[in-house]
């Protein structure tokens, strides 16, 4: 019996030595850590039970039956975050390059499955070569399944892809399905096609870091959520991020204990906006003192930063944030900013979090750079978004809600359950300034009746009381008491139910 208990042992220490001490060290001098140190850090401390840890691939070609290694490049199983159950699959860069063959890719698919049956969120670590050149057509039918199994959880249970080396080819798409994707700086880098092929093709010279880096992919091309400096760093906020998420599309939103009262005050906020309604402030400082604790999961910070979206919580669950940025571009919306707004919107309306919008937005944004990238598409993606959202909308209009852009921004017409405003709001069709140069036109060349004029509209327009007088605002409100007020719409929203008229699926302007 010994003997046999010593059999297992030893398979199970041959499986957790992946691909040797060489290329573990090789993993290591490169500053990432391995698949099994990873899950180690991302789980509650003994949680993580392991499936299929004795696979080994079937493939015959090129001399590969005679290299096997158990667990084929990725480790699979389950474990818990603070008490709560999620499943994951992480790649082993040290087996032959964490490629993708054709078992490999069962073993994801198997907890893809499990993660279905159980509702919980399914996370997975990239570190990966792509397809396993090895095993041809066989791996890439692998990454079909796969990538099935991603649109049909999509809208059902959270999956979040974190990327933390490299990720190429066949690797790209099943994250680029998943609800969220994080990098890690300098050590990751994502991309369809790799510098060689560039080359080869266009003629363009670029490093892998200047085409799919964590900056690129955070700034400038809105694939990745967020970017972290290093593994830990990375695990660590996947977990902060997992607390925040509901289990699936049924669950609710998970509450945890918060030592703040949602009666509290923050008479700060009555002078958060400048006298001057050109001089920007932070509408993350507003948010801030709303979120309990002052504790705020930015979602996509570094890309579109004209407009902010992001986890918090209420008394203790979990609240969805969208606001306008007045410190970048004014706070405009632009197509970048319209298409990360309504990603996570429809996000939030997927899982049940209730949405709370800060609005302080001057326009969309004019000119041809805009209109010939398709601006009116994609800022009818966020209209689309949150006119087809149920959950709880709960909306605050601090400064300016200008032209279309009011109605986009989680207005009473579009679903709006409770509107507020603060008294410096400014509700209008447009500014003060464009609004007498169209309508009192012939009045430009006598600078005072232009003044009187422009004073006139200010007076009359922007403030919320014409808003107001017609409902569309449901009360203006004192800043200070704008945490107490979201707090008790929310309770009041708690329950509410919605039916959408019954289709097979609506058709979003993508
Ligand atoms: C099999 C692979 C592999 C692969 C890497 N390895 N990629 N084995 N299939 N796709 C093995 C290497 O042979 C090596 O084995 C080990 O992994 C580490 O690789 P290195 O090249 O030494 O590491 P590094 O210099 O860090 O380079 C990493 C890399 C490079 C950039 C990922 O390995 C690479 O370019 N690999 C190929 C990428 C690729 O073209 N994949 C196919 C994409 S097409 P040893 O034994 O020496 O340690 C695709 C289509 C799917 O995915 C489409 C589906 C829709």
């Amino acid at each position: 019996m010994k003997d046999i208990l010593d059999r297992l042992e030893q398979r199970r220490t041959e499986a957790r030595a992946g691909g040797g001490d060489k290329r573990i060290e090789a993993q290591h001098k490169r500053g990432k850590l391995t698949a099994r140190e990873r899950i180690e850090l991302l789980l509650d401390k003994g949680s993580f039970e392991e499936f299929d840890m004795f696979v080994e691939h079937r493939s015959t070609d090129f001399g590969m039956e005679k290299s096997k290694i158990p667990g084929d490049g990725v480790v699979t199983g389950w474990g818990t975050v603070n008490g709560r159950t999620v499943y994951l699959f992480s790649k082993d860069f040290t087996v032959f390059g964490g490629s993708l063959s054709e078992t490999h890719a069962q073993k994801i698919m198997k907890v893809q499955d499990m993660a279905m049956k159980a509702r919980a969120p399914i996370i997975g670590l990239f570190d990966a070569g792509g397809a396993r050149i090895q095993e041809g057509v066989a791996a890439l039918g692998g990454y079909g399944e796969v990538f099935k199994r991603n649109v049909l959880a999509s809208g059902v249970i959270p999956q979040i892809s974190v990327i933390m080396g490299p990720c190429a080819g066949g690797d790209v798409y099943s994250p680029a399905m998943t609800d969220f994707i994080f990098m890690v700086r300098d050590t990751s880098y994502m991309f369809v096609t790799g510098p060689d092929v560039v080359k080869t093709v266009t003629n363009e010279v670029v490093t892998a870091e200047e085409l799919g880096g964590a900056s690129v992919h955070s700034a400038k091309s809105g694939v990745a959520d967020g970017a972290f400096e290093n593994d830990v760093e990375a695990l660590l906020q996947m977990r902060r991020l997992i607390d925040f998420l509901p289990a699936n599309n049924e669950s609710g939103v998970p509450e945890w204990p918060t030592a703040q009262s949602v009666e509290d005050i923050d008479e700060s906020l009555d002078t958060l906006v400048p006298d001057n309604p050109n001089k920007p402030y932070d509408i993350k400082e507003l948010i801030q003192k709303v979120v309990d604790e002052g504790d705020f999961f930015e979602i996509a910070g570094a890309y579109a930063k004209n407009i902010v979206t992001g986890f918090g919580r209420i008394a203790g669950r979990t609240v969805g944030f969208v606001a306008n940025q007045p410190l970048v571009l004014a706070g405009v919306l632009d197509s970048d900013a319209s298409r990360k707004g309504a990603r996570f919107v429809r996000f939030c309306d997927a899982f049940n979090i209730p949405i709370v919008t800060f609005v302080d937005v001057p326009g969309f944004l004019p000119g041809t750079a805009q209109e010939y990238n398709g601006l009116i598409k994609h800022g009818a993606k966020l209209l689309f978004a949150y006119s087809q959202a149920t959950v709880p909308l709960v909306t605050v209009i601090t400064r300016k809600a200008f032209g279309g852009a009011y109605d986009v921004m989680a207005s009473k017409h579009v679903g709006g359950d409770v509107n507020y405003a603060w008294p410096t709001a400014q509700i209008a069709v447009m500014g003060a300034k464009g609004a007498v140069e169209i309508i009192f036109r012939t009045d430009i060349g006598d600078p005072e009746k232009i003044a009187a004029r422009t004073k006139e509209y200010e007076d009359r327009f922007l403030s919320p009381f014409v808003a107001a007088e017609r409902g569309y605002i449901d009360d203006v409100i004192m800043p200070h008491s704008t945490r107490k007020r979201i707090a008790r719409a929310l309770a009041m929203l708690k329950d509410k139910h919605v039916e959408m008229p019954r289709r097979k699926h609506d058709n979003l302007p993508v």
